[in-house]
This record gives structure tokens, sequence and C-alpha cells, in this order.
């Protein structure tokens, strides 16, 4: 099932057209990036899932629900992360967690788990203004976990973090996924940042949707590099009968872990090979690709179409 459906949506601020047609869907069980430049319309589009916009024209479905009649329906069944959310900077981190699951009807237990989550736990004495924006970006990701949500939604949660902040906060978005199998919809205007991060992308440029899909359906259509782990108990041999096939452009071993570079439009090739290898194969999952170049050839095909 899908738990977002978005149809030719339209939103209009005074003379300005910031969604024109927005149309996508994510299914359950995802980590989409909501990809597109500055202006792009991602906080728009972001606003109008969680029911704090209202959209001119077309249809959005979160849960099956329209968010802006059942804004309070859906909203306890998703947690949010704000482009820039505003906390009292002089509470400590410990009221900030107690006042909002008491406001949320949870309790302060709820909230200490949420802070274990996300490791804050160390923190809870400090004020807010006392910690760093990593830091207060994973509060808000805590205080987003309430309640365990379905589906979480963050617009930008690196901006303005450095190198390693920022790596950490990817890591901690997967984890969160991986631990608690919770959908999750994160927008970035840095694109080729969340290509470890997600397994699904909407690409969104000047308020419309280019293409969305899965990365390994996106990266074959548009013939962009599909990266795969093989795990398998004779890690040499196998790549080296991997790196002799012509679409295959580079295996590197780490234990008995392969990763396989491979052209998407030959993915499935791949797949056959890895299939008639049978006993020698435990597992294939594909981790990503090249998002910045998805990006570029979705948007000059979408050109050229
Ligand atoms: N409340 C508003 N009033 C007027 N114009 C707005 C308003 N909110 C957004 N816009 C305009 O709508 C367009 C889309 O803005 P939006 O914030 O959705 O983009 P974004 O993709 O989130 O950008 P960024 O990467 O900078 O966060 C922009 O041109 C923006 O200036
Ligand atoms: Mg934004």
């Amino acid at each position: 099932m899908d738990v977002i459906e978005v149809r030719g949506l339209a939103k209009r601020f005074g003379r300005v057209q910031a969604l024109r047609d927005v149309t996508f869907a994510v299914p359950r069980g995802r980590v989409a990036g909501l990809l597109g430049p500055n202006g792009s319309g991602k906080t728009t589009t972001l606003k109008i899932l969680v029911g704090l916009l209202r959209r001119d024209w077309g249809e959005v479905r979160v849960f099956g629900m329209d968010p802006w009649l059942l804004g309070p329906e859906v909203r306890e069944k998703m947690g949010v992360l704000h482009e820039k959310p505003l906390y009292p900077r002089g509470a400590r981190v410990s009221t900030l967690l107690r006042y909002a699951a008491r406001l949320r009807g949870y309790s302060y237990s709820d909230a200490l788990r949420v802070a274990r989550l996300v490791g804050i736990e160390g923190l809870l004495g400090y004020t807010v203004s006392a910690l760093s924006r990593g830091y207060l970006q994973r509060l808000g990701i805590a205080l987003a976990l309430l309640g365990d949500p379905e589906l979480l939604v963050l617009d930008e949660p690196t901006a303005n973090l450095d190198p390693l902040a920022r790596a950490e906060l990817l890591r901690l978005i997967k984890v969160l996924h991986r631990d608690l199998g919770v959908t999750v919809l994160v927008s970035s205007h840095i694109i080729p940042e969340l290509a470890d991060v997600c397994d699904y992308a909407v690409f969104i440029s000047g308020g419309v949707t280019l293409d969305w899909g899965s990365l390994e359906e996106l990266n074959r259509k548009y013939g962009v590099v599909s990266v795969y782990e093989v795990s398998t108990p004779r890690p040499r041999e196998l790549a080296r009968e991997l790196i002799s096939l012509d679409y295959v452009y580079g295996v590197d071993v780490h234990g008995g872990l392969l990763r396989v570079r491979v052209a998407g439009e030959a993915s499935p090739e791949l797949l056959n090979v890895l299939a008639e290898m049978g006993v020698d194969i435990e597992s294939v999952r594909h981790v990503g690709g090249e998002l910045g170049q998805l990006y570029s050839k979705v948007v000059t095909q979408e050109a050229a179409g």
C-alpha cells in the first residue's frame, strides 16, 4: 500500500506559483528522498502533506486520508521535523521532552525512550541553547518519534550541519528505519547526499515532479550505475567472475561481502547471473547508486522529452 499519494498538486503564494504539478507516491517501508534545488517546492509539498497548508488544486492522500480535512488523524500516525524548528532556548532538554510528551498524551518514560533512540540521553540536563546543531536536529527527531509514528517526514534534516554531523545524522535515519521499520520521506537540496540512505526518490524542480520510484527502477530506466551488495562464501572467485562481465564496472571485496557496480540497464542480467550461481550466493541487496548522475539524467531527459 502507498502511504503517500499525491496527484496534480498546485499551490500559489500571491504571484509565486510554488507548485505546478506535483505527482508521486511513496510505498510503505521506503526511505524516500524528496530531492530538488532551493525553491523547487519541497517544503511547500511537505507542509501540504502534514496538513499545515491547503492546496489550491490536486489530490493528496496520506494513509488514505486527506490531511487538510483530517489533520489530527493523519498527524497521529506521523512524526515531523520542520525545516526551521523553534524551541524554547532556555529550557532544559528534559523539560522540553516532558512537556512535549504530556502535550501529546505520552509519559516521560516514552520521551526517555526516544531520547535514547537518537542518542541524546546524556544531554537531558543541558539547556537547549547549549546543544550543537547536530544534537538540536537529533532532539527534533526524538520529538518526531514520540508516539511511534508509521511515517517520518524530515524537511532538510542535514541543513547547516558540518560534514561529520551530517554523516552521523544520515546514519541515524538509516538505523531508525532499520530498527523501527518506519516509512521515511526526507527532503534535501544536496542531491547526492542521500544516496546511502534512500531506496526511493522523488525528483522535483520548479514546482513539478520530474520522476519518482525506487532507485533500482530509476537507475535502470535512466541507465545510471546501480550498486549491489552480494554476500558469498567465496568472495574472491566470485569477484573475478563478475568483473569479467562487460556491464560490471567494478567489484570491491569487504570480507564475505562484494560491492558490485553495474550499468543500471543491465541490473536484470546481473541478477540472473547471480541467481544461476545458486548456493554460492547468500544474499543480494540493491544499496544505491549515483543519485547526482541520476538527477541530471532525469532533468535532461525531461527537458528533451
Ligand atoms: N509563504 C510563502 N509566501 C510566498 N512565497 C512562498 C512562501 N512559501 C514558499 N514560497 C515560494 O515558493 C517557492 C517554493 O518554496 P519552498 O520553500 O517550497 O521550496 P524548497 O524546495 O523547500 O526550497 P529550499 O531548498 O530553499 O528549502 C519558492 O519560490 C518560495 O519563495
Ligand atoms: Mg525547504
